[in-house]
C-alpha cells in the first residue's frame, strides 16, 4: 500500500509516495520548481491565494503520478502538512471571499495586543496558552473591522490545510490542533474559545466542525478524484501544521523531544506533557498531533526571516543554487570576518514581542566582504537567531539535549548546522525526512494501518549527527556578541 503525503509550504507544496511497510519513498515532487510568491500589497502584509495552492496541488500529483512506482490504485490514505496560522475565508458558494492572510502577516499585531488588555492576561495566557497575538483569530477580527464588506460574505473560515481537505472532500473540518493555531481553543475548559470570539464579535457558526487529527476526515470526492488523477473515496486521515507535523516525521511525540525546520521559517518545536507558556508569548504553546486523553503540547519558537533571507541573498547575487552557496560560505572563516546580519524582515517576529525591525547588515567591509561572507553571514546571523531563540525557550523550562531535524532546506548546509550546534551547545541528529513523508506517515497513523508509532517510524534513518565543537563555539563568540548587540540596537531589546 502507499501513502500520499502533500506538505502546503510558503514557498512550494511537496508530495510524496510511501511505500506504508518500508517507510521508504517511492517518489517525490514540488511544485512550482522555483519558490511560490508570497504577495504584500501593504508593507507587513504576507497574502497567498487559496486557489493557487490548490492549482499546486493538482500540479504536483500530475508530477509525482508519472514517475515509476507512482500507482495511483494503491493509495490507501492522504495525510496533509499546512503552513500554519493562516486565515481562510470562504462564502456561501464555498469560494474564498479574498486572498488568504498567511502566518508572516503582521496587519493584526495591534488587534491581538488590543485583546490581550481586555481579555486579561490571567484568562489568555491560562486558557489559550498564548496571548491572542497575530494569530488566525486576530487576522479576522481585522477583516471584520477594516472590510466590513467582505466579512459580511464570510460562512466559513480555516486554516490553509483545512481548504485543501476541503477541496479533497467537500468537508468542512477542522482540528483542535488547528484551532489552537488560531487561538480559538480553550486549553482550560476543553472547548472552543468562546470568551475571545466574543470579545472579537465573531459569531460560532463560522468555525468549522472538529475531526480528529488522526483518523477518518473525509473521502476524496469523484471531482477532486478527476481533477487529481486518483481513484475518488481515497480516505483523508490525517492533517497538521507543518510544525507539528514536522516533529510528528522526526518522531518527536513525547515530553523532553525537539524537532526544528529552517524553510522559509525557521522553528524549534518541543513536545511537554505540562501546562508551559512564555508569559511574553516570544515562544508559543500549541495542542501537539498527539494532544488528547494525555497532555501533549508543543512549545514552539518561530524565526520567520530564515529560508526566506537565504532566497533573498540567491536572487539578489544570482547565485545559481543553495549547495554552491554552502560551498562558498565554507571558504569564510567563522564570524565572517565581522559581517552580521539581523534575519528578521518577513513580518512581525514573535520571538521579538512582534516587532519587526527588518533585516539589517552590518559591518560591511567593501574592501574585503564577497559574496561568500555574505552567504556565510545569513547562515550565522539565523543560527544565532535560533539559538538566542532557544535561550527563551529554556527560561519556559524546555531544555534540549538532542535537536531533531529533516534532511531538508537549510539544514543540508553543514555551516548551518555546526554554527547552530556551537552556538547553542546542542548536537543536531539529521533524518532523512521531510514534511511530506511525515504527511504520508501521519496518513497510514490516521487509517490505523500503522497499530503504533513505533512500527511507523521503523522505516526512518538518521543521515548524521553535528555535534557541538568547542572550537567552534570558541571562534564564533565575537560574532555572537556583535549579533546580540546589533539586536538591541535596532529593537532595545537587551
Ligand atoms: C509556525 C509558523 C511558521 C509557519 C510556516 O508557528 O508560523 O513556521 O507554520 O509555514
Amino acid at each position: 500500500m502507499l501513502l500520499l503525503g502533500y506538505d502546503l509550504g510558503s514557498s512550494s507544496v511537496k508530495a510524496v509516495l510511501l511505500e506504508a511497510d518500508s517507510g521508504l519513498a517511492v517518489a517525490s515532487a514540488q511544485f512550482p520548481p522555483a519558490e511560490m510568491p508570497i504577495h504584500a500589497p501593504q508593507p507587513g502584509w504576507a497574502e497567498q491565494s487559496p486557489e493557487d495552492w490548490w492549482a499546486c496541488i493538482r500540479e504536483v500529483t500530475r508530477i509525482l503520478l508519472t514517475m515509476p512506482g507512482a500507482d495511483a490504485h494503491a493509495i490507501g490514505a492522504i495525510g496533509i502538512s499546512y503552513q500554519m496560522h493562516g486565515l481562510v475565508a470562504l462564502d456561501a458558494d464555498g469560494a474564498p471571499v479574498r486572498p488568504a492572510i498567511i502566518w508572516c502577516d503582521s496587519r493584526a499585531v495591534a488587534t491581538g495586543a488590543q485583546a490581550f488588555e481586555a481579555l486579561g492576561t490571567t484568562y489568555a495566557l491560562g486558557h489559550l496558552l498564548n496571548s491572542p497575538g497575530n494569530f488566525t483569530a486576530s487576522k479576522l477580527r481585522w477583516v471584520q473591522q477594516h472590510e466590513p464588506d467582505t466579512y459580511a460574505r464570510i460562512r466559513h473560515i480555516m486554516l490553509p490545510g483545512d481548504y485543501i481537505a476541503y477541496r479533497l472532500t467537500g468537508e468542512i473540518r477542522t482540528t483542535v490542533t488547528g484551532l489552537s493555531e488560531g487561538i480559538l481553543w480553550d486549553f482550560a475548559e476543553n472547548r472552543l474559545a468562546t470568551e475571545l470570539l466574543h470579545l472579537y464579535e465573531i459569531d460560532q457558526t463560522l468555525i468549522p466542525a472538529r475531526c480528529p487529527v488522526m483518523g477518518e476526515q473525509g473521502l476524496l470526492t469523484p471531482a477532486a478524484a478527476a481533477a487529481l488523477g486518483l481513484p475518488s473515496g481515497i480516505p483523508i486521515t490525517y492533517r497538521a501544521g507543518d510544525q507539528p507535523n514536522n516533529a510528528l516525521s522526526l518522531q518527536v511525540l513525547e515530553p523532553g523531544e525537539i524537532a526544528a525546520t529552517a524553510g522559509t521559517s525557521g522553528v524549534v518545536y518541543g513536545v511537554t506533557d505540562r501546562v508551559q507558556y512564555d508569559p511574553q508569548s516570544r515562544v508559543n504553546t500549541f495542542a501537539h498531533v498527539n494532544h488528547g486523553a494525555n497532555t501533549r503540547l508543543g512549545v514552539l519558537l518561530c524565526l520567520n526571516g530564515c529560508g526566506i533571507l537565504n532566497s533573498w541573498a540567491r536572487r539578489i547575487t544570482g547565485a545559481t543554487s543553495y549547495p554552491m552557496m554552502n560551498e562558498a560560505a565554507a571558504t569564510i572563516t567563522p564570524g565572517s570576518e565581522g559581517l552580521t546580519i539581523l534575519p528578521f524582515g518577513n513580518g512581525a517576529e514573535r520571538i521579538l514581542g512582534n516587532l519587526n525591525p527588518q533585516a539589517a547588515v552590518l559591518g560591511l567591509d567593501l574592501n574585503r566582504h564577497t559574496h561568500g561572507h555574505l552567504y556565510r553571514a545569513v547562515q550565522e546571523g539565523i543560527a544565532f537567531a535560533l539559538a538566542w531563540g532557544i535561550g527563551i525557550m529554556r527560561e519556559t523550562g524546555l531544555d534540549p539535549a538532542v535537536i531533531r531535524a529533516g534532511s531538508a532546506n537549510m539544514f543540508l548546509s553543514p555551516v548551518f548546522r555546526e554554527t547552530l550546534a556551537a552556538a547553542t551547545g546542542v548536537p543536531i541528529a539529521l533524518y532523512e525526512t521531510d514534511g511530506a513523508a511525515g504527511a504520508a506517515r501521519g496518513a497510514g497513523l490516521g487509517l490505523g494501518y500503522y497499530p503504533d508509532t513505533a512500527t511507523a517510524f521503523a522505516g526512518l534513518r538518521q543521515a548524521g549527527l553535528t555535534e557541538p565543537d568547542p572550537r567552534l563555539t570558541t571562534a564564533l563568540a565575537g560574532a555572537y556578541d556583535r549579533w546580540r548587540e546589533a539586536l538591541t540596537r535596532q529593537t532595545g531589546i537587551a
